[in-house]
């Protein structure tokens, strides 16, 4: 916390500069601007997102007074599960709501063990004798969690690798044969989490469904609405077609709540209502379902989130091309995703920053994968990329990039 920040040396400098111009000649705007101060430790390492959507700032100031948190919501926050409802083309009955899609994530896994390997003696057997009564099947670049979990009950875990060169393309036809061999539960994050490429279409995921009712397809659209719906359709309305598919979303990202932790899955009503027994009603409550609504209903804030991300990410990934020895990869979420292409490690770098109060996610090796020369940067506000710009630039002794200015 104490290191004083290259940052605050340039304000001050800027602020001498100011005074001197304001004294000889007219100050334009640009002149004028002081960037606003780094707030450290600065974590960019968690994909947070940056900004709440007015609407769910507007319905927290209405709790304004000291009686106005009183109340319970109601205990199956039926407003905002209609507002959902409304919103993915689902009836409210097939919406789990929870703290977070990560305790979701942790519910599921446990279910569809109990469920698709006990329902039958063959994958009872298979799963004694080589743990692949029901395998896991996802991408080689996931969010690490949720394989991590499966395997510690003791699934067993296939990874589809996805090629860098092939701008990390999902193989869907390597999917299929996969599936052939036996059913499975299918984890796809989608846009994917850490490469930020949608890896599935619908088009592509509809046929699967039809042929493989055995097996649980789970679309994690955690940053779905990153991505422009015109350019992508969002899988979510499926979930009432497809008995097989479970999507599951989060305020956390695209609406810029991870400080309010409200998640939700699109399932089937029979397993939303098996879920609900499991835990207590009023998870969310008055405050939390009303920064959802408000949130939800505020038509600006997504179309101008995807214009200022595209904005960050142009910046970021121009800034790294300029410190060199960098290649980043495109993405259409709030994070970038980037590989030293000279021998470098994403955990070197990664260190470095964190001794400046900087966080970045370095990868964790997983299974037969390392993932050494890799490193994901998640958007910040734009004087905090570039902040981090010439912080990457310092600990690498390269040139700070001109972005970066
Ligand atoms: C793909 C993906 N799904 C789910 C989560 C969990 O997010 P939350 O619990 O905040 O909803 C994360 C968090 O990083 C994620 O990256």
């Amino acid at each position: 916390m104490g290191r004083e920040s290259p940052f605050t040396l340039r304000a001050g400098a800027a602020g001498l500069v100011l005074l001197a111009l304001a004294m000889s000649a007219p100050v334009t705007l640009r002149d004028s601007q002081v960037e606003p101060q780094i707030s450290l430790p600065l974590n960019l390492g968690l994909n947070d997102g940056t900004y709440a959507p007015q609407g769910a700032i507007d319905a927290l100031q209405t709790f304004d007074s000291r009686t106005s948190l009183r109340n319970y919501s109601l205990p199956e926050n039926d407003q905002l599960r209609e507002v959902i409802a409304e919103l993915d083309g689902v009836s409210a009955d097939h919406v789990f709501l929870h703290n977070g899609s990560g305790p979701i994530l942790k519910l599921c896994i446990p279910h569809i063990i109990r469920t698709q390997i006990k329902s039958s003696v063959g994958r009872v057997l298979k799963h004694l004798t080589s743990k692949s009564g029901y395998p896991i099947i996802t991408g080689s670049f996931t969010y690490s969690k949720v394989p991590k979990k499966a395997m510690g009950l003791g699934l067993k875990v296939e990874m589809i690798p996805l090629d860098p060169d092939k701008g990390f393309a999902f193989d869907v036809d390597r999917l299929d044969a996969t599936l052939r061999k036996g059913d499975g539960l299918v984890y796809i994050t989608n846009p994917n989490n850490p490469t930020g490429n949608v890896l599935i279409t619908r088009d592509q995921l509809i046929p699967l469904l039809e042929r493989y009712p055995g097996s649980r397809f789970w679309i994690d659209e955690a940053y779905v609405q990153y991505a422009d719906p015109a350019e992508h359709a969002y899988i979510s309305s499926l979930v009432s077609r497809f008995p097989n598919l479970l999507v599951s979303r989060t305020f956390s990202f695209a609406y810029g709540m991870a400080a309010v932790r409200i998640g939700y899955l699109l399932t089937q009503p029979e397993l939303v209502r098996e879920f609900w027994r499991q835990l207590t009603d009023y998870r969310i409550g008055t405050l939390q379902e009303r920064m959802a609504i408000g949130a939800l209903r505020d038509e600006q804030h997504l179309p101008w989130l995807r214009e200022t991300c595209a904005a960050q990410r142009k910046l970021l990934r121009e800034g790294l091309a300029e410190i060199g020895g960098i290649e980043s990869f495109d993405s259409v979420t709030n994070f970038v995703f980037a590989r030293f292409t000279d021998g470098r490690t994403g955990k070197m770098l990664a260190d470095k920053l964190e001794e400046r109060q900087i966080l970045i996610k370095a990868l964790e090796p997983f299974g037969p994968y390392s993932y050494e020369p890799y490193f994901r940067i998640t958007l910040g506000l734009e004087h905090e990329n570039r902040y981090l710009l010439r912080n990457i630039a310092e600990v690498l002794g390269a040139p700070i990039p001109s972005v970066a200015g």
